[in-house]
């Protein structure tokens, strides 16, 4: 069985890429720090090293052991609002643990790499849809330090043979359908978990950041896209680059190509839950994006890859269904 290297494994979206290759018949291996992840997201039978990506030793340690075919690489600060506060953590995490991670790679002769990427990237905007061919110019330091992966990723292809794709993910929402891992993060960040610990008492409402913005309801548009989805698209990713004999650099959206506003996303979970917690206005978060629509059109035409669930009612349920399920059984 290939064996694929999981940073970021343990965390929302890296259990359900662990998932995903498994059903595949992949074996995934994951490295984690559990900064965010947690141990238990992951099935027992999967290889997993409790190690931290600035540690190089660590790395090289991982590498001789299991001697993976390919990378997923997931391991990253997320929190985009955070980033404006400390831009170094995001430098240290993100930037400089990729490129140990590039060179643990190169040093072991392992050059096939997803990286996960984001469209934190595109930054401010007027357009409808957000296409690959746009330059970079990232409202945020969390966007930069992606964007300087992608650089350096794209001059390991051209100069040392790596084959990758960069998965850019607009805003990954929702849970296993099937309920077998979902979101848990602590402190949570993110608009619809927060909905949902509004929803049953356990935040005083959610607070809308801004609801000015030149938007037809004035709050933020962003593109949520299933989680289930986006582990798939890491195995379409997996499978194009492993198929290419050549070195190889492409960057690909990840989203459905439908935006929703801030305001109609906590609509839809009030109606999904069918509680109405309360909601507020609030100022402005720092380094927001006003609008970030994927266009999907490349994800579709270079990796065959569709959005299974394209109605954020559905998306809202999962995560929903999971909270019910499980997160509360630990309240
Ligand atoms: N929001 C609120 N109130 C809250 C929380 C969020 O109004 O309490 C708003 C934000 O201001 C933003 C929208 O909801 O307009 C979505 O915010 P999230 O924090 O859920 O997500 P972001 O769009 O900031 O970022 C997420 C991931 C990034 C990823 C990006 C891609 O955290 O890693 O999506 O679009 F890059």
């Amino acid at each position: 069985m290939e064996k694929i290297l999981v940073t970021g494994g343990a965390g929302y979206i890296g259990s359900h890429i662990c998932l995903k290759l498994q059903e595949s018949g992949y074996l995934p291996v994951v490295l984690d720090n559990l900064s965010n992840g947690h141990r238990d997201a992951i099935s027992g039978d999967i290889p997993f090293v409790h190690a931290d990506i600035r540690n190089r030793t660590a790395l090289d340690d991982t590498f001789k052991k299991f001697q993976p075919a390919a990378v997923i690489h997931m391991a990253a600060l997320i929190e985009a609002g955070l980033s404006m506060q400390e831009p170094a953590s995001f430098y240290e995490v993100n930037t400089t643990g990729s490129f140990n991670l590039l060179e643990a790679m190169r040093h072991h002769e392992c050059r096939q790499i997803v990286f996960s990427s984001t469209a934190a990237i595109y930054g401010n905007t007027n357009l409808d849809m957000l296409d690959e061919t746009l330059p970079a110019q990232p409202e945020n330091p969390y966007g930069r330090s992606k964007a300087m992966v992608e650089t350096m990723i794209a001059d390991y292809c051209a100069l040392y043979g790596f084959r990758s794709i960069a998965l850019r993910y607009f805003n990954a929402a929702g849970a296993d359908p099937s309920r077998r891992t979902g979101e848990r993060h602590d402190p949570e960040t993110h608009l619809i978990p927060l909905a949902l610990l509004a929803a049953v008492g356990r935040r005083d409402g959610l607070k809308i950041f801004g609801n000015d913005y030149d938007t037809p309801d004035g709050t933020c548009i962003r593109d949520y896209v299933h989680v289930d989805d986006l582990a798939a698209a890491h195995v379409r990713a997996l499978e194009h680059i492993t198929g290419e004999t050549k070195p190889f650099f492409d960057c690909v959206n990840i989203g459905t190509g439908k935006g929703c506003s801030v305001r109609e996303i906590l609509m839809l979970c009030r109606e999904v839950t069918g509680i109405e917690f309360p909601i507020s206005d609030a100022a402005r978060r720092p380094g927001d994006p006003v609008k970030l629509i994927a266009n999907p059109a490349k994800a579709n035409s270079l990796l065959n890859w569709k959005p299974k669930y394209t109605d954020p009612r559905e998306t809202i349920a999962h995560a929903w269904a999971y909270y019910c399920s499980n997160a509360r059984k630990s309240e």
